[in-house]
């Protein structure tokens, strides 16, 4: 929705899916087979905490981005077990993904944590990736347009967003997560509308226009990839399984591009 960076954007979450020495190798690979091409896209890393330092220090000449799969509301303290903002950007972190649908469920993530999470991104200088999306019982209740608009508007209540923030919204229908199967373009560009509206409710139009962009996730691989990178409503995609194997991911971003 942004015009801050045109160049689609594409997280790629890994989950808890690799060892450390996993991590690196793919990294190793990634980093060797982008050299030889500039990359079309604004590319993001998402791997466990543990490898986090060494992400950083495989990316440091490129121009690839390192996220973090969750952070906890407060900077320093008696947390125990939690992983701080400033923790996070002393290893290199610029993006955060907040509010995943496998922390709402496994973690059991409110959104008022959501909520704390998103603010003390914001405060510290990291770019929130929210992620929102309806489970199948809400979509077949009729729901889905809902849930999609209360879980933007209770992220981002009272916020207020300087020239310079940016915020990211990943519409994740959680029932397509890991199914091999996306929903369609027009499916994802109409959620994507309830989003933008649900923005226009809370913010500004220019800080709406300025400071967000709206991606899409949920089983892309590179056959759907290009639909929801295409820089209309929908400008990028955060990716899952297809990103852990770097053939198939230089196949995305090539797609992309
Ligand atoms: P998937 O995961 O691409 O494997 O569906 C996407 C996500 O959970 O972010």
């Amino acid at each position: 929705m942004n015009d801050i960076n045109p160049r689609p954007l594409i997280i790629a979450n890994w989950k808890m899916n690799l060892l450390v020495a996993d991590t690196v190798k793919l990294v190793k690979l990634l980093v060797k087979s982008a050299a030889h091409e500039s990359l079309a896209a604004e590319l993001v890393l998402c791997p466990a905490f543990p490898a986090l330092a060494h992400v950083k220090e495989l990316i440091k000449k490129t121009d690839i981005a390192l996220g973090a799969q969750d952070v906890f509301w407060k900077n320093m303290g008696p947390y125990t077990g939690e992983i701080s903002p400033a923790v996070l950007k002393e290893l290199g972190v610029t993006y955060v993904l907040v509010g995943h649908s496998e922390r709402r469920n496994y973690l059991k993530e409110t959104e008022p944590m959501i909520h704390h999470k998103v603010l003390t991104c914001l405060t510290e200088g990291l770019i929130p990736v929210i992620c929102v999306g309806e489970t199948l019982t809400e979509r077949q209740q009729g729901n889905k347009d809902l849930v999609v608009w209360q879980q933007v508007k209770s992220a981002l209540a009272g916020v207020q967003l300087a020239a310079h923030q940016r915020v990211i919204i990943a519409y994740e229908p959680v029932w397509v997560i890991g199914s091999g199967q996306a929903v369609n373009y027009s499916d994802a560009a109409q959620a994507a509308q309830v989003i933008k509206e649900a923005l226009f409710d809370l913010l500004s139009t220019k800080a709406v226009t300025d400071n967000f962009r709206i991606i899409y996730g949920g089983s892309v691989d590179s056959s759907n990839a290009r639909d929801f990178a295409r820089g209309d409503i929908l400008s990028g995609i955060l990716v899952g399984s297809a990103s852990l194997r770097v053939a198939q991911l230089m196949n995305i971003i090539r797609t992309v591009g």
